[in-house]
């Protein structure tokens, strides 16, 4: 399923009071969410035969979905279509995230798409986001012109609260489909409501093993007891960021999971990051940033907290052919896997991390499909609302960002700002 190894950091000296104070931050937790005020966790509970059959529906419509969206409403759907599709797959069902209202980049997107063949999902929870709202109002006058006005409301899906914003009263007034995101789940916690598991079952993956994934890790996450593997992270993480440990790096060693690292990147930040604390998140992957951020983080300030995550096994298996025998300089890699390669790449700089005190854990997935990477999700999005409790910060808003939307609204001449 999915290991924590802590080992590296089993000389960390964590005060009992400290733990004690993660324990109890959990059972807070547990009080929000039996009360309702926070609702992520039961997004495990939630049936899902709506979005399976108006995916089969917009399946027959369609071979692409473009979905229109920002931030929590599109990092999630991103993350599930690049850790598990294959990119390079031209027959399959393909979805596009349109997030960014770079007007050349729209202007290359729009161009490259068959209307007659496109739908498109418009998720946004407020249902009020200019970004994402200027690109519904674009596709949709353009799918008007050039398909008819039925067409364009049957080929236009939105997700949003069930009851509060301006998707939702488009839906009931002129009779675009509609799913909902239950009002106590915020855009960064959403992957796994219909936010991200349309697109999902667009691309044909299983969502229900997305979803018993993380329900196993709910199970586990949500453990009173010191045996809890998303309790002792969370405690590990909170205390070290006190020790000055301000940055937390999250490394996958797999390019499949480089979107994960995008997501985790959001959910940490605009989750802590209030009141003058936090801690600064960075994406990177394995091998990759070995070549790029690795010197930093070996030789640089002693402020880091290091999180890789790696895979026991890969789906494939890439041998390398043997090249030429009297060529050493090349032949250590002859009849080697690529898979050894990459793991002993973590391992090396595992070691070479803990070498240098940068404390530094692993996350192993036992593979990579719908199953662990719903565990991954819940993983980390139980350990952030421990974190933001332990933080005493509320986790679930974001006035910071709040605060920028309405400075955008009233250049943009919004009425009432
Ligand atoms: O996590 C959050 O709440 C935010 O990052 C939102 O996802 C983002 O601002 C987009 O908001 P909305 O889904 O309301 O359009």
């Amino acid at each position: 399923m999915l290991n924590l190894d802590l080992s590296s950091c089993k000389n960390i000296k964590i005060p009992e009071s400290l733990k004690e104070k993660g324990l109890n931050s959990l059972k807070k937790l547990k009080k929000k969410i039996k009360e309702k005020k926070i609702g992520f966790i039961d997004l495990v509970n939630e049936p899902t035969e709506e979005i399976i059959q108006l995916s089969k529906e917009l399946k027959l419509l369609s071979d692409t979905l473009v979905v229109v969206g920002i931030g929590g409403s599109s990092l999630g759907g991103k993350t599930i279509q690049s850790s598990l599709k294959n990119p390079f797959d031209i027959n399959s069902k393909k979805v596009i995230f349109s997030e960014n209202i770079d007007p050349d980049y729209f202007n290359e997107l729009i161009n490259s798409l068959d209307l007659s063949k496109t739908c498109f999902n418009v998720i946004s929870k407020s249902g009020s986001t200019a970004e994402t709202m200027a690109q519904f109002i674009y596709i949709y006058d353009l799918l008007k012109k050039e398909l008819g006005e039925k067409e364009a409301i049957s080929r236009i899906i939105f997700t949003t609260d069930p009851k509060k914003g301006v998707l939702r009263k488009l839906s009931n007034k002129m009779g675009f489909k509609c799913l909902s995101v239950p009002e106590n789940v915020g855009g960064r916690f959403s992957v796994l409501s219909s936010v991200g598991l349309l697109p999902s079952s667009y691309l044909d993956l299983s969502i229900d093993n997305l979803i018993s994934g993380a329900s196993e890790v709910a199970r586990l996450g949500l453990e009173e007891n010191f045996e809890n593997m998303v309790l002792n992270y969370s405690i590990l993480k909170y205390f070290l960021n006190k020790e000055g440990k301000n940055i937390s790096v999250l490394m996958p060693y797999s390019t499949k999971l480089s979107n994960f690292s995008n997501w985790y990147v959001q959910l940490w930040a605009e989750s802590l990051g209030k009141k003058g604390l936090g801690q600064t998140p960075i994406p990177c992957v394995g091998a990759i940033d070995q070549h790029s951020q690795l010197q930093l983080f070996m030789d640089g300030p002693k402020d880091k907290f290091i999180t890789l995550i790696s895979l026991k096994k890969h789906n494939n298996e890439i041998k390398i052919p043997e090249f030429d025998k009297k060529l050493e300089a090349l032949d250590y890699l002859s009849n080697k896997t690529l898979n050894k390669l990459i793991n002993s790449e973590m391992e090396s700089i595992y070691t070479a991390l803990n070498e240098v005190k940068t404390p530094t854990v692993i996350i192993e997935l036992t593979k990579l499909d719908e199953y662990h990477l719903g565990c991954l999700f819940m993983f980390f999005e139980i350990s952030v609302a421990i974190t933001g409790e332990m933080m005493n910060v509320d986790t679930f808003n974001q006035p910071g960002v709040e605060l920028g939307k309405n400075y955008t609204y009233k250049k943009m001449g919004k009425k009432g700002y």
